[in-house]
């Protein structure tokens, strides 16, 4: 442990159970001196075990649907009261297509489900931020991290609208990325974080054999949820106060793999 959060206060979305991104980065945090609310749909928050995270990091719970700008509103405001301050940062860790959900191949999309999974995986990113900004809830040099895929860039067929949704995602950590740095000094990135197995992630067809095929890939391998906290703590930190409006690989090398022997060999008679 490197205190390198002390001090900081933070909200962490996106905490549903222990395999959670989010959740092992509320843990991480918590290890480094950072003090947070954690926050979740409502809906969510009845069938997940978020109380047992905030019990183990002293931490209160404060829910909302991040589509809600309402209660994205009483979020940051309530959040400010507690911590006693402006924030430093936010971590986004929301995804979910009903088109997914339900098996809708990408080719069929039904639209009502579009545009439902799309205001929760991207556009809510940009309320989040609207609400942060409007408010000038964070501190100079605050850090804001959304988490997203690869399928943004390339083509993973089972991926479905979510490919989109995570390549709306990515742009608006740039366009709200250029205000927040020019008015507020405060960074914004996401994260492209291999695939990994946690509620969201197994949603996704055929997901073991994906994740097996990521990680013979990955020269390093697949990043985890519990590396994936590890980054996210240094860039929440001050040792990377200039980087922003990027879209970071966290994936072991997949991404600028073309192929590996691990898997030639699979291909070699
Ligand atoms: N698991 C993977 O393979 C993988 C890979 C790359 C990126 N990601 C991204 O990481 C992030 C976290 O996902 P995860 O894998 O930890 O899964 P997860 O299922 O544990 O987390 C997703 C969270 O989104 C929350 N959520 C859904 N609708 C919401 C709403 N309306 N308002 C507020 N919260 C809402 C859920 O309650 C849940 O806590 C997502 O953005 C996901 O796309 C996941």
């Amino acid at each position: 442990m490197y205190n390198l959060l002390k001090g900081k206060r933070g909200i962490i979305f996106g905490a549903l159970d222990e395999n959670s991104i989010a959740w092992k980065t509320a843990e991480r945090v918590h290890e480094e001196g950072g003090k947070f609310v954690l926050t979740n749909a409502p809906v969510a928050m009845r069938m997940g075990q978020i109380k047992n995270l905030a019990e183990k990091t002293g931490s209160e719970i404060i829910p909302a649907d991040a589509t809600n700008m309402d209660d994205l509103q009483n979020l940051v405001t309530k959040a400010m009261e507690i911590l006693g301050g402006k924030l430093d940062f936010v971590l986004h860790s929301i995804g979910m297509s009903v088109n997914v959900r339900k098996n809708i191949p990408y080719t069929e999309s039904n639209y009502v489900n579009t545009e439902k999974g799309w205001d929760v995986s991207a556009l809510s990113f940009h309320k989040v931020c609207q609400v942060l900004y409007k408010n000038d809830a964070m501190n100079e040099w605050g850090s804001i991290v959304a988490l997203t895929y690869m399928a943004a860039q390339r083509t993973f067929p089972d991926y479905n609208d979510m490919a989109d949704n995570k390549a709306y995602l990515e742009s608006i950590a740039r366009s709200f990325g250029y205000f927040f740095g020019k008015d507020k000094k405060v960074r914004v990135n996401t994260i492209s974080q291999s695939p990994t197995a946690t509620t969201a992630g197994q949603g996704v067809k055929g997901f073991d054999g994906f994740i097996a095929y990521a990680d013979a890939m990955s020269p390093l391998g697949n990043a985890t949820a519990q590396d994936c906290a590890n980054y996210t703590v240094s860039l929440f930190s001050d040792l990377t106060r200039k980087v922003t409006m990027q879209n970071l690989f966290h994936d072991g090398g997949f991404s600028n793999t073309g192929v590996s022997n691990e898997v030639i060999e699979r291909f070699t008679k």
